[in-house]
């Protein structure tokens, strides 16, 4: 059975924000700094943060310029505002994006350098200590999972790519999953947030390592997507659809941090960083043709997954038929149905491969993949 390596403590349920500042006095921090960006400001929600730890007679500053697909400067910046101001701990209230940047900072502060020179590729992982400041995540989404993994996605301008940091000592100490915050969210956020989690529950499960806790998180992460976000696109209001989305990318999370992720994203990476299409939606178009592509190896695992991804039994074989029901998951919640939709055409593609060839995700792919075999799944999806 593979290593699990599990993150801090993760505390879900509605109301969870209240205990916020309990966490930080557990955690030793008396001045943490928020890092946000400004559409989780503008919804409300760091006001709520700022009035959960003004209660407790916390001091703390904010950075709220988190970019979407933040690179280097963007951790720069909010590092700067960490130390001018004296802080010795971490609040990332937000998406990915921000989560990713918030624990990024954490190793500018204990490390010091250039952040760039802790990706994965340039062994990072072995330069990254145990000894971070501390840091509690708030997601605002229900979708990366990033509040329980121990890996931050830049976007490296320079080369157009995604880089991947990853080590131990990145796990957040405490995930605090309200889902009350997420409650409102627009339809396409939720939609585009979402179906990551569907693509994490797949990949990981598919992944061929032997992880059996991993395997049970991302089947009920699976079901719980399947059922519950199309209600959480149409009434964002809702409560209890939000509360099964939160406990499903945390699920999705932790699974697909043990096992790793696949093809769908090391291609998606890329149609994010050339077209802008929102992460989901950039690995949600690309799943069902890495499905195909993997068939000869992942024929049974992706059978095992039919129920959950809400297939009929009358529908044949199960391998095809859960994907068709990605299919017609992916055509209810609108995600873009081909490349040629998003603007990207066949010029863009060589380049595209080539980085998808170099993606961190790539490796743990089922079925290994050559430069041929990208080219070919890209070509398919135009
Ligand atoms: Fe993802």
């Amino acid at each position: 059975v593979t290593l699990h390596r599990f993150p801090g403590i993760a505390d879900l349920g509605c109301g969870a924000l209240t205990r916020l500042a309990d966490h930080l006095g557990s955690l030793g921090a008396s001045r943490p700094l928020i890092v946000t960006d400004e559409g989780v400001r503008r919804a409300g929600i760091v006001a709520k943060v700022e009035a959960a730890l003004g209660a407790a007679g916390f001091a703390y500053a904010v950075f709220d310029r988190v970019r979407p697909n933040p690179g280097a400067a963007d951790v720069d910046r909010a590092f700067d505002t960490y130390r001018e101001e004296a802080c010795d701990g971490l609040v990332g209230v937000g998406g990915g994006s921000v989560l990713d940047t918030a624990k990024l900072v954490r190793v500018l502060d204990a490390h010091g350098g250039n952040i760039l020179d802790y990706r994965s590729a340039a062994g990072g992982w072995g330069k990254i200590g145990s000894n971070l400041p501390p840091m509690v995540a708030l997601p605002t989404t229900a979708g990366t999972g990033s509040e329980v993994t121990l890996g931050a996605v830049l976007t490296d301008a320079d080369r157009n790519a995604k880089i991947w940091i990853g080590s131990p000592g990145l796990f957040p100490n405490v995930a605090l999953v309200d889902p009350e915050l997420t409650v409102g969210s627009p339809p396409r956020l939720t939609a585009s947030a979402g179906v990551d989690v569907l693509v994490h529950g797949v990949e990981a499960y598919a992944e061929t390592s032997d992880a059996p806790f991993a395997d049970l998180l991302a089947r009920d992460a699976i079901e719980l997507t399947v059922r519950n976000l199309p209600l959480a696109c149409q009434a964002p209001g809702e409560l209890r659809p939000r509360e099964a989305m939160s406990r499903a990318a945390l699920e999705a999370g932790l699974a697909f941090g043990w096992k790793g992720l696949g093809a769908a994203h090391a291609l998606g990476h890329q149609v994010t960083t050339e077209a802008g299409v929102p992460h989901g939606f950039a690995v949600a178009m690309l799943l069902p043709n890495v499905m195909h592509f993997n068939l000869p190896v992942s024929r049974e695992r992706y059978a095992e997954l039919a129920p959950a991804l809400g297939a009929d039994s009358g529908e044949g074989d199960g391998a095809e038929a859960a994907i068709r029901a990605v299919e017609r998951l992916n055509a209810t919640l609108e995600v873009p149905a081909r490349l040629s939709d998003v603007g990207i055409g066949e010029a863009q593609l060589a380049g595209m491969v080539a980085r998808a060839l170099e993606d961190g995700t790539l490796p743990t792919n089922p079925r290994p993949c050559s430069e041929d075999d990208l080219m070919a799944i890209y070509r398919e999806a135009l």
